[in-house]
């Protein structure tokens, strides 16, 4: 192997990703006087919990009546009863605290006229266990996440945490089944740093890029999610792709929910409001797989707007310009720069756009890893932890509530943290590291940096973008799903055909996107794989050729396992947890979904 140089750090806690869950998490272990590294791709600021948009859900009751039980048996019944109820009991029943802190951390809220938050209804949010509807989103205009993001990073800088900036992390550094640390290069100066820490904390988002349309930013490659497939452990229900209706037609950029919570509308290519068909309670606001597959009925039976029948419209000319900007400034102008629109006068053309990915680093809510080994579904993966998008928790379970990822965020990212500094307290000094570690992520970068095939890595990406795109959308069938596994496959095994053109070491983005293809292809294998083998329907998954959700075969979390070499996914799977963590509620049991 050639010579890199490397750079060797210790810490207590090592989090990959400066996202909201990344900074709340490195947050709270810094507070727990743990010595703390945030390793980050991009600058934290620039993370893309920037782009969230319509809100934080918390009942906090400013608008009305609200209930944190009700909370949880919305984002039971969105999550299609695939989410584990211990941890959505934990996520509703901590989220107004959470939200309490950010605003007191200084995030600055929207603001009801007697100077409380300000909070919006969104999709599935419903009072008094799905009578009313329920304003639970907690808005700081349209640019919520802007606004969180900032003020975490805000705080992380008060309290001197230890950035690693534009460092792109490699791989894991694995002993005996545990993790002991992470390896990762410094892209401004090509060095090669060795991290050993107690606990890895994973914070490394989504991988919505496996899709052509998205809209996620480029930098959405899961990172984190191939690191664990490539240290030989399971992602969890990566079939659970979430697509969400309002992508701006064409450029996919988010129009937010908050849109349709502020009162828009959505109509086919008669004029009609068709959701009033679908749901006929909800409607506009049902959740956002029910909305993205009636646009796309719509869509596919000829009710679609313009000369190619090919999307829909959202009202928002009918409201106040004055409640536009104010509560909507932010899409108000994505819609004139990406769809040349004047929202106070025309529609916005629109269409379902993947949006989040309900699977990952299967978790306990405490942010512990999880696998499944010697027959036990929750064995704990020592050293390592995941928060936000790209950990399973399960609390989202088939399909995510809109706003109930922001809140997922903060609530586990200090779960994590506070975990973290219980089990460290006292701990001694770190094991030496194994002689060998990081060979294995040096190894692969420097496969990649000197790769000679003849396959740019964009024609790559591109093939793989098109087969997830169009075997895996919003409607399955087991054809299109067979299809895209061979499809998928047969980009995977052109993988050793690659070209990368830059040698170098310093700002190689060839190089970086060459890294991020091969994180996205393992999870696009894993994806379609679970999509395929799951034979019902259930949230997001709509398979045509099993309309049912089957409850007796398939009410369990998909476990899959990636061999590296040969690109085989091994399947298995854990019982979801049907109890809750309290005495204060009882379980939800499952029912049919009714809007
Ligand atoms: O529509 C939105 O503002 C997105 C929110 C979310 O995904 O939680």
């Amino acid at each position: 192997m050639p010579a890199y140089e490397i750079v060797d750090h210790t810490f207590d806690v090592v989090v990959v990703g400066a996202g909201g869950a990344g900074l709340r998490a490195t947050l709270e272990c810094a507070l727990k006087g743990l010595k703390t590294a945030c390793i980050t791709k991009v600058f934290p600021t620039r993370s893309h919990t920037v782009a969230a948009q319509g809100g934080v859900a918390a009942a906090l009751g400013n608008m009305g009546q609200d209930d944190w039980r009700w909370h949880m048996y919305d984002t039971v019944k969105g999550s299609d009863w695939l989410g584990d109820q211990d941890s959505i009991e934990y996520l509703c029943r901590h989220a107004p605290d959470a939200v309490y802190e950010l605003e007191h951390f200084g995030m600055p809220f929207s603001r009801t006229e007697d100077g409380k938050i300000y909070q919006r209804a969104f999709g599935g949010m419903t009072s008094n266990y799905g009578q009313g509807i329920a304003q639970r989103t907690c808005a700081a205009a349209d640019r919520t996440g802007h606004a969180m993001l900032h003020t975490l990073y805000g705080q992380c800088v008060k309290h001197e945490v230890n950035f690693f900036i534009e460092y792109f992390a490699l791989d894991l550094i694995m002993e005996d089944g545990a993790v002991r640390g992470v390896m990762a290069w410094n892209l401004d100066d090509g060095k090669i740093h060795r991290f050993r820490a107690h606990r890895v904390i994973l914070a490394t988002g989504g991988y919505g890029r496996t899709f052509m349309s998205c809209t996620g930013a480029h930098t959405q490659t899961g990172d984190g999610n191939a690191m664990v497939l490539r240290a030989g452990l399971p992602l969890q229900d990566m079939e659970f792709v979430q697509f969400h209706p309002t992508g701006i037609f064409g450029a996919g950029v988010l129009i937010t929910e908050g849109a349709r919570g502020e009162g828009g509308y959505l109509t086919n290519g008669n004029g009609e409001r068709f959701m009033e068909r679908y749901a006929p309670n909800a409607k506009d606001l049902a959740s956002r797989d029910v909305v993205s597959r009636a646009m796309t009925v719509e869509i596919r039976e000829g009710r679609g707007v313009g000369p190619g029948k090919d999307h829909i419209h959202l009202h928002l000319s009918h409201l106040d310009p004055k409640i536009l900007h104010e509560r909507l400034p932010g899409i108000s102008e994505s819609a004139r720069i990406f769809a040349g629109v004047d929202v106070t006068k025309e529609p916005i053309p629109v269409l379902p756009t993947v949006h989040y990915n309900m699977g990952g680093i299967p978790c306990a809510y405490t942010g512990e890893a999880l696998t499944l080994r010697g027959g036990n579904p929750d064995t704990v993966v020592h050293g390592l932890m995941a928060v936000g998008e790209a950990a399973c928790v399960s609390v989202h379970g088939a399909n995510r509530l809109g706003s109930n990822s922001l809140i997922d965020l903060v609530v586990f990212g200090k779960a994590a943290g506070m975990q973290a500094a219980k089990e460290l307290k006292g701990i001694g000094e770190h094991q030496d590291l194994p002689k060998n570690a990081g060979e294995n992520a040096i190894a692969r970068l420097d496969r990649y940096r000197n790769a000679k095939g003849g396959t740019p890595t964009s024609e790559l990406r591109k093939a793989m973008q098109q087969a997830m795109q169009e075997d895996a959308a919003v409607f399955r069938t087991g054809e299109s799903l067979n299809q895209g596994v061979k499809r998928v496959q047969e980009v995977y095994a052109r993988r050793g055909d690659i070209s990368v053109a830059d040698r170098s070491l310093i700002w190689n983005t060839d190089l970086v996107e060459t890294l991020e293809f091969d994180n996205l292809i393992q999870q696009a294998l894993v994806t379609v794989t679970g999509a395929a083998n799951r034979q019902e329907s259930r949230g997001a998954h709509a398979r045509e050729d099993y309309p049912n959700r089957d409850d007796e075969t398939w009410m369990k979390h998909t476990l899959a396992w990636l061999d590296e070499t040969s690109g085989k996914v091994t399947i298995d799977y854990r019982p979801v947890h049907t109890y809750t963590l309290t005495s204060d509620v009882e379980y939800i049991k499952p029912k049919a979904r009714t809007y």
